[in-house]
């Protein structure tokens, strides 16, 4: 009898399944058959309708829009998993939500990235994947292997493909995303401007100084998260007023909440280019500047890599 020892299992929640269906389909493997679904009150219900016993299962569950839904819905499947026997659960969460809340912001407030990180921990995860942690640290907020994935290798391609590099400048959007716009500069051989947000009075209105010679450029801004669009539309404000040719945006996880799509649609910004970290919605798929990227290979290359054993870093090298 062959022993399931090995064999790799991609169980799906429901916040993206198009992408867990395109990294099934780049790792030649079946979603493995499992219902996620609610009862009448809302609570999560969840049911692996296959065996699992000794594989190695990941589990591919953004914790986006809604993200206590999401967060539950992997918590639970965790759960089955661990009770089915699975020999090592990989919680595959491309975007990790609540990782905002890295530190505590004032007094008597919570560090709740860490308060997740404990959660999918104690719910039975061996390994945790995701990519472009908001910030590198949060990976020590889990007592268990965590590869932090970068978008970068995507994003630099399509700017290679779309760019003359000589005239491009990288864009941090602020003081706090220099390390991240650094990275993607130096794979593309551009030089890297920085915008100082700075409120000089309370009730006053942010200035944005630009640190750099933007003039005549091609500017790119680099991100994590695109949430409000707030950051993104008034960084291309600032960065045309300063003689930029063109401003585009590459962040990783398009969480664009209430009318961002409406606001970055208005802006002057070219193009708002994004991952499907998030599963884009329709007014996202229509809207006129903004584009989407899969990360769906590189998740795959590095599911595929995990379950041999083999490097995962390389694939940034
Ligand atoms: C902040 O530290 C993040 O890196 C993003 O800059 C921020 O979440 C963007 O938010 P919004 O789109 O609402 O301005």
């Amino acid at each position: 009898m062959a022993a399931n020892n090995g064999a790799i299992k991609l169980v799906a929640g429901n916040s993206n399944p198009k992408l867990a269906e395109a990294i099934a389909s780049y790792l030649a493997t079946p979603l493995a058959q499992a219902v996620v679904r609610r009862f009448a009150d809302m609570e999560v219900f969840v049911e692996i309708q296959e065996n699992v016993r000794g594989t190695d299962v990941f589990v591919v569950q953004s914790t986006s829009y809604p993200a206590n839904d999401h967060l539950m819905e992997l918590l639970i499947i965790i759960d089955a998993l661990r009770r089915s026997s699975a020999r090592r659960i990989t919680a595959v969460v491309p975007y990790f939500g609540y990782a905002r809340q890295d530190r505590k912001p004032g007094p008597r407030t919570p560090i709740s990235a860490k308060l997740v990180a404990n959660l999918i921990t104690r719910a039975g995860a061996d390994r945790v994947m995701t990519l472009d942690l908001h910030a590198g640290q949060i990976q020590g907020f889990f007592d268990i292997p965590t590869d932090n994935l970068f978008a970068s290798p995507v994003m630099v391609r399509d700017i290679k493909e779309r760019y003359k590099l000589d005239n491009v400048m990288v864009v941090s959007p602020d003081v706090g995303g220099v390390v991240r716009a650094r990275g993607l500069a130096k794979r593309i051989n551009a030089p890297l401007a920085i915008i100082d947000k700075r409120r000089e009075r309370a009730g006053e209105s942010e200035v944005m100084n630009v640190i750099g010679e933007v003039t005549g450029r091609a500017c790119i801004l680099v991100d994590d998260i695109v949430d409000s669009g707030g950051t993104l539309v008034n960084a291309a404000e600032a960065l045309l007023k300063q003689g930029a040719t063109s401003v585009t945006a590459y962040i990783t996880h398009g969480v664009l909440s209430g009318g961002a799509v409406a606001r970055v649609t208005a802006s002057k910004l070219k193009e708002l280019v994004i991952t499907d970290s998030i599963q884009p919605t329709e007014a996202v798929r229509v809207a006129r500047n903004i584009r989407v990227l899969s990360i769906a290979t590189l998740i795959g290359e590095a599911i595929g890599r995990t379950a041999a054993e083999e490097s995962v870093s390389s694939l940034f090298d």
